[in-house]
């Protein structure tokens, strides 16, 4: 452990702006031998090694030769109850639900159980690059605890929240409104900003929510304006038929989160594959997010997002990648972007590996109005940064040569790591500058 100052040398990528907005060579930070320096877990300083040999030249330097350093990967949609029931077959949303989601979620009621499985999960996200993650738990106070503390254990920046259900499910995974109200009064009082934790109010969805509940998740949002919101939005079409039969007041499924006023610039929604062009461009005015999730979506059959759309010059909306566990078959974000090239050329669109790599960084990070801590290699921001091999297995060595400077030759390497690689090319993790995850020599 390095509580002073110390650096890592090596090939290092991040982004200065967003690629889907500015070209490329504008947006795209690219140092093939650059220093990162850091002091007390933040970045001290960022630049070519050449640039900054002579002013840290007494440094503890570690050396990285080969290899593509990123800022840590950020899941923006994560259930961690649903880690132990990932892929289970044959069924879309509400089915699913019913079938395995809910009856693994009332596990949680066993306080050891949600430990055991909230440890797991964070591992298993340190194993796969993600140093951030916004989090679902269960309707149980103790499987918000449990989470944050493991987190806090492992001086992680995470996001969480109670989730709220109070109709549309079995009586042993409903809360009462006002109850719950209060126990998330008590959990934002104890967890948000408490070391780098934040708090999340978290509906489930429209579905399972009744007006008591969400005039009350309103009114807590009122009383904590900076704590976030987080929920699913328009996933799957029986499910937002659903919705107006539940809501036939509300002219659509958005409007439903906004008139409970739970639509803002610390909005986090999940999937939004069916929204109208009205929803959208509400979404953007607000400035909330949406959560792209394609394994999930693929899995669950849920349909193709429309990012080209979201990712608009005329009316952007902040998106980020969510792996939606255990609805998403992977922990990973590389298999996340992968599948998220293939849900685009479905729609005849282009998604380019930087792209995909600013979505899983920056992006998110912009996403969650974190910018000025997280996503880049910026000076003063969090050191929570992940070492990416190129050459992890045998066919990613034989399709990826050694890194060279050029930019082009980059964003071929970098495609072929996003398509082909997994948790094997997350070399290491490191949070606030700290080793936090390696795979040694010995492992591979
Ligand atoms: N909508 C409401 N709950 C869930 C969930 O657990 N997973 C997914 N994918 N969608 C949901
Ligand atoms: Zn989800």
């Amino acid at each position: 452990t390095h509580s002073q100052l110390h650096a890592i040398r090596g090939s290092f990528l991040d982004f200065v702006d967003d690629p889907f907005l500015i070209a490329e060579s504008e947006s795209v930070r690219y140092l093939a031998d650059g220093l990162l320096v850091i002091e007390n877990g933040k970045i001290k300083a960022f630049d070519h090694y050449e640039t900054l040999r002579d002013q840290y030249a007494d440094l503890d330097i570690t050396t990285y030769s080969g290899n593509l350093i990123l800022p840590g990967f950020i899941d923006l949609h994560v259930h961690y109850p649903q880690t132990e029931m990932i892929a289970a077959h044959g069924e879309q949303l509400l089915e699913w639900l019913n079938k395995y989601t809910f009856p693994t979620e009332a596990k949680f009621r066993d306080v050891e159980y949600a430990r055991t499985i909230a440890s797991f999960f964070l591992d298993e996200l340190l194993r796969n690059g993600t140093t951030t993650a916004l989090v679902l738990t269960t309707i149980f106070p103790h499987s918000v605890d449990v989470l944050f503390e493991e987190a806090q254990r492992r001086d992680m920046r995470l996001i969480a929240g109670q989730v709220l259900m109070t109709r549309n499910a079995p009586d042993f995974l409903l809360n009462d409104a006002k109850i719950a109200y209060e126990q998330n009064r008590e959990l934002i009082r104890k967890w948000h900003h408490k070391d780098r934790l934040l708090y999340a109010i978290t509906p489930r969805f429209a579905i399972t929510s009744t007006n008591e509940e969400l005039t009350l998740a309103g009114v807590l949002k009122a009383e904590f304006p900076d704590v976030y919101v987080h929920s699913h939005l328009s996933e799957n079409l029986k499910e937002i038929e659903f919705t107006s039969a539940l809501f036939p007041e509300n002219k659509d499924y958005l409007e439903v989160y906004e008139r409970f006023g739970l639509v803002s610039d610390r909005s986090i929604f999940a999937h939004g594959i069916h929204l109208s062009d009205s929803e959208f461009e509400r979404l953007s005015n607000a400035g909330a997010a949406i959560a792209f999730c394609p394994t999930s979506n693929l899995f669950l059959g849920s349909g193709l997002f429309s990012l080209g759309k979201a990712k608009s010059i005329e009316q952007p909306v902040n998106v980020g990648f969510g792996t939606d566990v255990g609805a998403g078959t992977s922990f990973s974000l590389l298999q996340t972007m992968a599948d998220a090239y293939k849900v685009i050329q479905l729609q005849g669109g282009q998604l380019s590996a930087f792209q995909a790599f600013y979505l899983a960084t920056l992006g998110s990070a912009r996403a969650l109005s974190l910018d000025d801590k997280l996503g880049s290699f910026d000076g003063g921001k969090e050191a929570d940064f992940i070492v990416l091999d190129l050459q992890a297995t045998p066919l990613m060595a034989l399709r990826n040569p050694t890194l060279t400077a050029s930019l082009e030759d980059l964003a071929s390497s970098a495609f072929a790591l996003m398509m082909l690689g997994d948790d094997r090319a997350v070399k290491a993790t490191y949070i606030k500058g700290n080793l936090a995850h390696e795979i040694k020599p010995s492992d591979s």
